[in-house]
């Protein structure tokens, strides 16, 4: 029998992009006489039931808008969704995958998209074993789902953040300061390594290469002393120093992703203004510093042209999946060609930048620091 009626869903954090997949998810579905039921807020729309119907009116006119006009949400686990407190204040998990297994069989889905980062395609995979047919289409600005090269929405926060440096490029020069750009990424240094070389940035911080504090102030002060009077400095949200810990802005035991990262930037605007200081040997005349935190910026906004193209591909693919009748695969492009990989091989697992990665290596024949080394 072929597929006559799909779910879909987007979770996790939202990215440029997404209503490019549910536009083009749904209007290949409309045009081989499949129905499309639309979830809202992640898999909160699936544990209660709470859907829209999507046609080529609904989907019409959203190639560009960035969200989803489904809505997520970070915290819709229902293999382990909070659920009250205990005496203590401690959260509370139940288990509610049964509900989500009735309501898809209530609507009689043949299958359910499931668009997502690596969190979500955990709670695909868990969903998979208790019998629902899930495609999984891959998503994140960080670009750290493991399977595949490259996730939509990445391209798009980089090409915020580096408009976001060399905005930041030209006050600095002015001012003569040393100006830390804090971007996101988690625990992967792909959005800085980009946006960092793309904006010429003379340090860059991932947290794949711990940094020394020291060696990040000599750099600074090396380049001041030859009158190159400013450094942009484009910081991971998750870069470290060398020993010492990440930094985390806040947690939240109710989310599947309870860490949040941030707080870098800061640190090291201010400590780097000290040393330098020190350095120079008289108050006044070191670098002084200032940090940035792009933030959420880098999430919101229309796709550009290469995430519009690749969300539109992967909807495609997602809908041979379906056809074919492979289920429990995501969506994946390696070694720049479509493919599908096992979800188990997303699940949960982040792919870092790997430190002979050939982008990293071409920086720094360029002379651009890592924070890892003394300055040249
Ligand atoms: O995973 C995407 C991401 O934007 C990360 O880069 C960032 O660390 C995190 O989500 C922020 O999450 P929230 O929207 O919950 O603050």
């Amino acid at each position: 029998m072929p597929p006559s009626r799909i779910g879909i869903l987007t979770g996790g954090g939202d990215c440029p992009g997404l209503n490019a997949v549910i536009r083009a998810v749904t209007k290949e579905a409309v045009r081989n006489g499949i129905e499309v039921v639309g979830f809202e807020d992640a898999f909160v729309g699936l544990i209660n039931d709470r859907t829209r119907p999507l046609d080529i009116e609904t989907v019409s006119n959203i190639l560009t808008a960035g969200g989803t006009i489904l809505g997520s949400c970070n915290r819709s686990n229902p293999m382990r969704l909070a659920r009250g407190h205990d005496a203590s204040g401690a959260p509370q998990f139940v288990d509610v995958s049964a509900d989500c297994v009735a309501h898809y069989n209530k609507h009689r889905l043949d299958a359910l998209i499931v668009i997502g980062g690596d969190g979500t395609m955990s709670i695909a995979h868990g969903l998979a074993q208790r019998g629902l047919n899930i495609i999984g289409i891959p998503k994140t600005i960080d670009n750290d789902l493991a399977g595949t090269d490259i996730t939509f929405g990445f391209l798009t926060a980089v090409d915020t953040a580096t408009e976001a440096l060399d905005r930041i490029r030209t006050t600095a020069a002015s001012h003569h300061r040393a100006i830390f750009v804090e971007v996101m990424g988690r625990n992967a240094g792909w959005i800085a390594l980009h946006s960092g070389v793309a904006a010429g940035a003379e340090i860059i911080l991932i947290p794949e290469i711990p940094f020394s504090v020291e060696h990040v102030a000599g750099v600074i002060a090396a380049r001041s002393r030859v009158h190159k009077r400013y450094s942009i400095i484009c910081v991971s949200e998750g870069a470290r120093p060398q020993g010492g810990s990440q930094f985390v802005a806040r947690t939240d035991l109710t989310s599947p992703d309870p860490i949040r990262l941030g707080g870098v930037a800061k640190f090291l605007s201010d400590t780097v203004e000290e040393l330098t200081d020190e350095a120079d040997g008289e108050a006044g005349t070191g670098v002084e510093c200032r940090h940035a935190v792009l933030g959420h910026i880098q999430r919101g906004g229309t796709p550009i042209p290469a995430d519009r193209v690749l969300a539109t591909q992967f909807g495609h693919h997602a809908m041979g999946l379906l056809h074919a009748g492979r289920f429990n695969r995501m969506v994946a492009m390696q070694h720049f060609a479509l493919t599908d990989v096992p979800l188990s091989e997303a699940a949960d697992k982040q792919r870092t930048v790997p430190i002979d990665h050939p982008l990293l290596e071409a920086a720094r024949a360029i002379g651009t620091s890592f924070g890892d080394r003394p300055p040249e």
